[in-house]
């Protein structure tokens, strides 16, 4: 599909939140790295579904469990083609990317890692990609090393086929940094990886909701991402695994609903995907999030994909225009998304954001749970505004006008 000019005003009618005066002015919400706002159509969904459909899963011979279970199975269906066409045993349902990767780590991790081997990650991960490998790591007595980023906010390449050794058992990185921006070359990676024997994990919590990813197409072993970041509801998330990892994995959780067989004495495991979902699952939010991909699928990725290098590109000038704003991550917008971090000469991140609040515009300060990467960076926090499908050239003008005027208020003459 060839993307098209999307209609930001006709999309701004299907998000009811962003209609709102905050401290009386018209809210300006650009946030969407930590949270998307959610069309009417994924709101109505999960109201439907409590109003309509509510029971539990896979257990009931009952007309309610039934209707339940085939939507909850159907935005499977949908995640595995949304993803480039993969089989359902391959997709997980987890609260969020962090616990997709915590599976990884624990269920695959544990099984796999020994002494001495080498885990490595980058500089740049968001602690969800950063925290549960280091444990590992320090589990298993094994060596964990970070791919370092350049001067413009990219992975150094050469250092990386450098540090991914024989030895190395696990390649993770994030697909689009939550903080620089940056688009990876998961390509690239996943085959110096591959060469060497290690597997790979994606941390996608920021490219599924802004680029076509097709999994199979990046050859990746595992790749995570939440359904909050693109129009879906909190509390779903998404592993990818290949099958025959998973297969040969033992299961994260036990309990209800990931068992085969239990006796006194033993148990089996479900088949796939439902050996790694035990318990109830988050079923509502679940069916609700196919609503948020029929959404993304009619606007199409490519079309999201344009209106993003655009309304970066104008961020990006508006704010270097200003001479006061240092912008982290890579010029150019070809290699990044759509969240811009930045810090204002003379301004504190925390104080900025909470300027702009009054002002009715939304951002975030602080270090994105991304510590190493802002220690690397040397800074303790940055400002981020992050854009989505709704926000408007006017918004950055708005976000702009406002930082300016915080700044005269903190820096005078
Ligand atoms: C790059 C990246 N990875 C992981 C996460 C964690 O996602 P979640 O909190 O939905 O598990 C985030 C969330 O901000 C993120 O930006």
């Amino acid at each position: 599909m060839n993307a098209v000019a999307l209609d930001i005003q006709k999309i701004r009618q299907d998000f009811p939140i962003l209609h709102q005066e905050v401290h009386g002015y018209p809210l300006v919400y650009l946030d969407s790295a930590a949270t998307s706002q959610k069309p009417k159509s994924v709101i109505e969904a999960l109201s439907r579904y409590y109003l309509e459909t509510n029971a539990n899963v896979h257990r009931g011979i009952h007309t309610l469990s039934e209707l339940a279970t085939s939507q909850f199975e159907a935005t499977r269906s949908h995640v595995a083609h949304f993803i480039g066409g993969v089989a359902n045993e391959e997709v997980i349902y987890t609260r969020g990317t962090t616990e997709s990767i915590n599976l990884v780590a624990q269920a695959w991790g544990d099984l796999n890692i020994q002494t001495g081997d080498r885990i490595v990650i980058t500089e740049m991960e968001h602690h969800a990609n950063f925290v549960p490998w280091l444990r590992l790591a320090k589990r298993k007595n094994a060596e964990i090393v970070y791919i370092p980023i350049t001067g413009d906010g990219l992975l150094d390449l050469a250092e990386a086929e450098k540090l991914i050794t024989p030895n190395t058992k696990l390649v993770a990185f994030t697909h689009m940094s939550n903080v620089l921006g940056t688009i990876n070359p998961v390509g690239a990676l996943t085959e110096l990886a591959h060469k060497q024997g290690a597997l790979v994990m994606v941390d996608g919590a920021q490219s599924v909701p802004h680029l076509q990813v097709d999994v199979h197409e990046l050859d990746v072993d595992f790749y995570a991402f939440s359904a909050h970041k693109m129009l879906g509801p909190t509390g779903v998330g998404i592993l990818y695994g290949k099958q025959q990892h998973l297969e040969a994995m033992e299961p994260y959780q036990t309990g209800g609903e990931m068992i085969h067989m239990v006796s006194f004495t033993d148990v089996s495991w479900a088949d796939l995907p439902w050996k790694f979902e035990a318990g109830t699952p988050n079923i509502g939010d679940v069916v609700a999030f196919k609503s948020a991909l029929d959404y993304l699928d009619e606007i199409s990725m490519e079309s999201i994909r344009q209106h993003e290098i655009e309304i970066t590109q104008y961020a990006m000038d508006s704010l270097k225009a200003t001479g006061v704003i240092t912008i982290y991550g890579p010029e150019d917008v070809s290699l990044r998304g759509g969240a811009v971090s930045f810090v204002v000469d003379g301004v504190h991140s925390h104080d900025l954001s909470t300027i702009l609040d009054t002002q009715g515009v939304a951002i975030r300060a602080g270090h994105h749970c991304a510590q190493p990467l802002h220690s690397r960076l040397g800074v303790n926090s940055t400002s981020r505004a992050s854009f989505y499908i709704y926000n408007t050239l006017d918004e950055v003008d708005r976000l702009v006008d406002a930082i300016l005027q915080a700044r005269r208020y903190f820096v005078r003459g």
